[in-house]
């Protein structure tokens, strides 16, 4: 029997649309591209280069053929601009809403333009895309809403105290989507993603993510940093089953929409069992690495623990994680191993 997934690919192969990916040149962002070109849809991207890179959508095009790259229109703007929203979401059907500035240690740091980019930004793209009237909107929700509540696994319905200004921009964004559901009849899907990781997510830079930073140090043999004790957990999940969860959401009914859903495989791996596994998935690629990981003082912002019920999502809208962490560490590596060589 096929999978909801399957069925929708097929059925989109079958009627192209067009898509809005804001945040193209990052990590998700690119990821998605890569998959909708392949299908045959029609995609605009938007983004400023602040935290992506021409580098993946010059992968990104390697990967498809000329006539899929024709699909592709990019626009260099800024979602801080409700111009250039307007202009992106023109004869858009299905909104991909990704740009923002990630990472908790960023936010501490700069929380004045975390604020810019992830609330006035996405207030900017919710007001464009309820004028283009768009078939659907779905947007970057994030795991860090949880905040301070201990429960686990997180359900969608509860949720504690923000704890860093990152997850407050994020909380935010949900507030709003709600509000225009009330107040403009404009539907949207948040997607609460749980720590993605894969191929073009960047290891360069302060706040760049554990999995590529890890893997960016072993494979430079360099030291390998461990915030705290190492027993802290995080639901990990693979690039393609958060591709697979955007393409359900912008292609799901509308009983399904003004919803958030979490976005993970449902698992929970501590630091300690990431750092092994990324060391035995390097060692099969020929990279081996000898040292012992340095531990050092937590994180100030840092969840202690996250995992994630999915069922919901797999219920309302059919979505079924094809990768756990290792499958997808495996299909993540040789990516590095090449990109860093
Ligand atoms: N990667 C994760 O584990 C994770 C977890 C939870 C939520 N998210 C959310 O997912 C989304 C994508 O994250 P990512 O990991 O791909 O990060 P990323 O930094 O690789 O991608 C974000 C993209 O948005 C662009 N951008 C930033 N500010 C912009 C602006 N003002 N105008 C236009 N473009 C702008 C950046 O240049 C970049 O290409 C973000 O909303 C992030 O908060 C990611």
């Amino acid at each position: 029997m096929s999978t909801t997934y399957e069925t929708v690919k097929e059925k989109i192969l079958s009627e192209p649309k067009t898509w809005l990916i804001t945040g193209v040149a990052g990590f998700i962002g690119s990821n998605l591209l890569e998959t909708l070109l392949l299908l045959n849809q029609k995609v605009i991207g938007l983004d400023n280069f602040a935290t992506g890179f021409q580098h993946n959508l010059d992968e990104v095009q390697a990967l498809v053929s000329a006539e899929q790259w024709q699909g592709f229109r990019f626009i260099e703007g800024d979602i801080r601009n409700l111009e250039d929203c307007h202009t992106a979401c023109a004869g858009v059907d299905y909104v991909l809403h990704q740009a923002a500035l990630g990472s908790v240690p960023r936010s501490i740091a700069d929380p004045i333009n975390t604020n810019h980019t992830n609330i006035s930004g996405f207030l900017n793209m919710l007001v464009a895309a309820r004028d283009a009237e768009v078939v659907s909107f779905t947007y970057a929700a994030s795991s860090s809403t949880y905040g301070d509540h201990p429960a686990l696994p997180k359900v969608e319905g509860i949720i504690g105290n923000p704890l860093s200004p990152y997850a407050v921009t994020k909380y935010v964004n949900e507030l709003y989507a709600d509000v225009f559901a009330r107040t403009y009849k404009f539907n949207t899907i948040g997607l609460r993603y749980f720590n993605i990781f894969g191929k073009r997510q960047t290891p360069d830079g302060a706040y760049a993510a554990v999995i590529p930073k890890w893997t960016a140090a072993m494979i430079a043999g360099d030291n390998v940093y461990i915030n705290g004790d190492g027993d802290t957990s995080r639901d990990f999940n693979f690039i393609e089953n958060a591709v697979q969860a955007n393409i359900l959401a912008a292609t799901a009914s509308n009983e399904a929409k003004n919803q958030v859903y979490n976005v993970a495989v449902g698992g929970r791996t501590t630091l300690n069992t990431l750092f092994d596994a990324l060391k035995e998935s390097l060692s099969r690629n020929q990279v081996d690495y000898n040292k012992t990981a340095t531990y050092r003082a937590f994180r100030e912002g840092d969840v202690r623990h996250s995992q994630a019920d999915i069922s919901k999502i797999q219920s309302l809208l059919g979505y079924q994680p094809q990768f756990d962490i290792i499958q997808g560490i495996e299909k993540a590596m040789p990516w590095y191993v090449q990109f860093l060589d």
